[in-house]
Formats: C-alpha cells, sequence, structure tokens
C-alpha cells in the first residue's frame, strides 16, 4: 500500500555515507530525518554502561524496559535528532565511540530488540514525510517506501571517510584496526537470521565510492521528485 506521505528509505553497509546523504537531503527538501543505526548504539551505550552482555537478549531487554529509547527529531540539534534513553540525552560522541561499534552489531542481531526498535522507527514514520537510514529500512521497516535507495562503497573508502570523521571529534584511530571492525560488522550485519542487511530487490543501488555527497544528494533527490 502507498504511504499517505513520502517515505525515502536508505540503507547499506558502515560507513557509505547514508547518515550524511539522509541528512542533507532531508535539509533540502524538508523532510523528517531518523538515522535508525543511533537507536541500536544508544542501547549498546546503556550496555557498557551497565555491565550487560552484549549476548544476553532478555537482559537488553530489561534494560530496555527500564530505560526506554526513545527519539526527538529536531533539524537544529548536531545530529538533527536526539536519542533519549530513560528520558536522559545520549551525546553524539558516547554514541559513536569505537567501545559502542564493536558490540552494537551483536546487540541488534536480538530479534525481540529489533522487534521494539522496528515498531518505534514505523511510529516515527508516520508523523510526515521521511527519510529514514539503516541496514533493513526497505526490507522491513518501510517495505512500501516510494523510494528506496541502497548506498554503497568499497571498504577502503569506507574507511577512510570513518577516520576523517573522527578526526574531526579529535580522535585519532588506526586504519587497520577500523578496517578490521568494518569488516566484522559488514559480516554480522549481513549474515544474522534477523532482518540481515541486504539489497531490497526495488531499490536504487548507488556506489558512493567515487562521488561527492552533493553528487549522491542529487541523484536521490531526482528519484523523489520522480516518484512525487
Ligand atoms: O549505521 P550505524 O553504523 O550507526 O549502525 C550501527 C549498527 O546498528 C550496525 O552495525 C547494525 C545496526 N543497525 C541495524 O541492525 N539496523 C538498522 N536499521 C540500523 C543499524
Amino acid at each position: 500500500m502507498t504511504p499517505p506521505h513520502l517515505q525515502i528509505a536508505i540503507d547499506g553497509p558502515a560507513g557509505s555515507g547514508k547518515t550524511t546523504v539522509a541528512r542533507r537531503l532531508a535539509d533540502r527538501l524538508s523532510l523528517l530525518y531518523l538515522d535508525t543505526g543511533a537507536m541500536y548504539r544508544a542501547l549498546a551505550v546503556l550496555s557498557l554502561r551497565e555491565r550487560v552482555d552484549a549476548d544476553n537478549e532478555p537482559a537488553l531487554l530489561r534494560l530496555l524496559e527500564v530505560r526506554p529509547i526513545d527519539v526527538r527529531l529536531d533539524p537544529r540539534s548536531p545530529m538533527g535528532f536526539t536519542v533519549l534513553a530513560g528520558g536522559e540525552a545520549l551525546a553524539e560522541a558516547d554514541l559513536q565511540a569505537n567501545a559502542a561499534s564493536v558490540v552494537v552489531s551483536t546487540i541488534a542481531a536480538h530479534p525481540k530488540i529489533r522487534e521494539r526498535m522496528v515498531a518505534k522507527q514505523r511510529r516515527i514514520a508516520e508523523l510526515g514525510p521521511v527519510i529514514m537510514a539503516g541496514r533493513d529500512i526497505g526490507t522491513v521497516v518501510l517495505p512500501d517506501a516510494q523510494v528506496k535507495v541502497f548506498l554503497t562503497a568499497s571498504i577502503g573508502a569506507r574507511v577512510q571517510r570513518r577516520r576523517e570523521q573522527f578526526a574531526r571529534s579529535g580522535t585519532a584511530i588506526d586504519a587497520h584496526a577500523l578496517y578490521t571492525e568494518l569488516e566484522e560488522r559488514d559480516r554480522l550485519d549481513e549474515s544474522r537470521a534477523n532482518s540481515p542487511l541486504q539489497i531490497p530487490p526495488d531499490a536504487h543501488v548507488i556506489d558512493s565510492s567515487d562521488l561527492g555527497i552533493d553528487d549522491v544528494v542529487s541523484k536521490i533527490a531526482a528519484l523523489a521528485s520522480a516518484a512525487a
């Protein structure tokens, strides 16, 4: 069924440029914007703080009950939205920290955790025209989205982008360690039983290895205007 307002789904592996592109496009087209990875990262941050094992789904679900994860959409905030855990806004630096990256794919593989996150993401999409970035947006969260994009890039380009991201926040990070982390996350995200990262059959595949952000944004904006 066609959604009542425009939905743009952007999926792809870590470092493919999804969040930067999605946010810029949201600004350009005045759409609501959410990077769903931040919700899984919020639970990763909580699990590290509370020393809950990333493999322990029942304990993670209890943690979610005590400290529910919510999202407030706000284009003027640093990330374009705020993630709250039990009412506390989490800092971007904590969400993006390497410690959270290392456990987040294990946490995101649990089916009941995903069910809860997906339900919240769908409620957000009901608020108005939206662009959502993640791994399962076109396949599971918004399967009827009018525009679906699978954004990809070579692992070399993705490592370079993540390094630049860390450098901007003043953190030096070893390229080899990043390479290993991205490969391991790709493996976990692609091989999990529940909602694995895969190309939706009706998606436009864009390889951003040799494209600038604005080129990718313009390509997707053209798809959106063709779909309107
Ligand atoms: O996009 P990111 O690197 O911030 O995402 C962090 C992790 O969250 C990623 O390794 C897989 C998971 N994720 C997911 O399973 N489904 C989504 N829709 C978004 C992220």
